[in-house]
């Protein structure tokens, strides 16, 4: 029987809220038609945010949520978004299908979006083809409080008191889409960025999140880190996983063999050598700050579901999509240290989504579900978690059985979160609690075959249920059915 052992006497620190992070980018149907109708619609909504939508991932208690892109914030002038609806440019997205975008939606109904989710705004700024003046005039627009020409502009467009914007990403992928620039051009741009991005109150001082590495370009992280650390409070790092390598042939969302299923957790599991190693660059070139990894950019990333646009990046979402997220939200957990941030890829209607919607009909996906198990980490205590389990060999790669992390609350309640990687065969877990007795003990599983969905005509079919877990001397012990994540709150004596 595969042991679990938590080390109750043992922490990393607090799991910061915004791992939960998400990413909503002007791309396919994610902002336009998944979260915005616009008020005229017929579309239940609030202020144009769908109520369907938002009610959903309000159960989240979404942290932070990362907007307007990814590759489309390097194309976005804010100013276009912004004043009567009527009035603005129409747009054309050149990185995603070439569709027209009418600029409905902009700065004012972000913050829309955030006020209705209770969350963090994270504003990606546009380096790639923007300005020094643009991206400190959208600061001074979203955060001044006094007189000023921006805050002025922002009264006239009807909002008096600042957005009070604190997360500020400095450019995306600037490597790739972001303006194809070197390490070192970057690391110039972003001093010279970073110098008028200024905090416009000592009670909602500003944090800048560099554009990071991509996977493991170490280069990129040393080079900023060590030219531009002292300007910045987090850089940023971006891995997707894709079950192959070609980006013309990534693989399906839905149809794929069992080699597939085992090759892409297997590809997932190097998210923790990418943390550790980007995490020692961070902490060998801080000099003694506190500069966090922020992975603004994580998930699955398949060819899109037959028959849609190829730049929408829609794809479907089933078991193996939750083992994904709950093998990387483990890592984070676990490397709560350095990884102040994550942020899913994305939200809505685009690549590794917590919801899909059809016209008016949404359902939510299994990674949807790991997100809601996983909530009562933010803010909680890690705590040290190790799996004396076995390997499954596939093919020249291995994954561990079992994968897992856990936390205490303020209210002193343990949160174990272990996946089952075993797509064939359940495992029976033993779970050593070390430093604490346990009291009670509650469990909540998501299963199903590797391939299992919700779809619009089946939007239950992967759901949470109960699952029992015994007491036992030093712990519990649990069934945890093959293809599973589970969650267990366990409440001391
Ligand atoms: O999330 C989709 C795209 O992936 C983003 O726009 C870009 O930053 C990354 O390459």
């Amino acid at each position: 029987m595969p042991h679990i052992f938590i080390n109750t006497n043992r922490s990393l620190g607090t799991i910061d809220p915004n791992i939960y992070g998400q990413f909503s980018e002007h791309l396919g149907r994610c902002i336009y038609q998944g979260i915005y109708v616009g008020e005229s619609a017929e579309i239940p909504n609030i202020n144009g945010m769908r109520c369907d939508v938002v009610k959903a991932l309000k159960a989240l208690h979404i942290p932070v949520l990362r907007w307007p892109g990814g590759c489309f914030a390097d194309t976005y002038h804010w100013r276009d978004g912004i004043g009567p609806q009527a009035q603005r440019k129409t747009i054309v997205n050149t990185n995603w299908g070439g569709v027209s975008e009418d600029n409905s939606f902009g700065t004012h109904e972000f913050m829309e979006l955030t006020r209705q989710l209770g969350c963090e705004a994270y504003f990606s700024g546009n380096v790639g083809s923007g300005t020094v003046q643009e991206f400190s005039d959208w600061v001074e627009y979203c955060n001044m409080g006094g007189v000023s020409p921006m805050a002025s502009l922002r009264r006239e467009n009807g909002r008096e008191a600042p957005f009070n914007v604190k997360y500020w990403g400095i450019g995306n992928e600037a490597w790739g889409c972001g303006g194809n620039m070197r390490a070192e051009y970057y690391a110039d741009l972003c001093r010279q960025y970073s110098t008028y991005l200024r905090s416009y109150s000592p009670d909602h001082k500003i944090y800048k999140i560099a554009s990071g590495a991509n996977v493991d370009d170490y280069h990129w992280t040393r080079t900023v880190l060590e030219r531009a650390g002292h300007v910045i409070d987090a850089v940023s790092l971006h891995y997707y996983t894709l079950p192959h390598q070609d980006w013309q042939h990534k693989g399906s969302a839905t149809e794929f063999t069992e080699s597939e299923y085992y090759t892409t957790l297997h590809k997932t599991l190097r998210m923790e050598e990418l943390v550790e190693n980007h995490s020692r660059i961070i902490r060998q070139f801080a000099g003694g700050r506190k500069i966090g990894l922020a992975v603004d950019e994580w998930g699955t990333w398949y060819d899109v579901e037959p028959g849609t646009n190829p730049g929408f990046l829609y794809q479907q979402n089933t078991m193996r999509d939750a083992l994904v997220a709950a093998i990387n939200l483990n890592i984070f957990n676990n490397h709560c240290d350095t990884v102040c941030m994550a942020n899913i890829a994305q939200m809505v209607n685009v690549l590794q989504a917590m919801i899909l919607t059809e016209g008016s009909k949404m359902v939510l996906t299994p990674t949807y579900h790991v997100f809601a198990l996983y909530a009562a980490h933010q803010g909680a205590q890690q705590l040290e978690s190790y799996a004396e389990t076995s390997i499954l060999r596939h093919d020249n790669e291995a994954v561990p059985t079992l994968h897992v992390s856990a936390s205490r609350a303020a209210d002193g309640k343990i949160l174990i979160t272990v996946a089952n990687l075993d797509a064939a065969h359940p495992a029976e877990a033993q779970v050593l609690l070390g430093g604490v007795k346990a009291a009670a003990v509650n469990g909540t599983v998501l299963c199903g075959t590797a391939d299992a969905r919700n779809t619009f005509t089946a939007p239950d079919a992967v759901q949470p249920k109960a699952l029992s877990a015994v007491l036992t001397a030093d712990g519990f012990t649990a069934a945890l059915p093959a293809c599973s994540v589970a969650a267990f709150t366990v409440t001391p004596q």
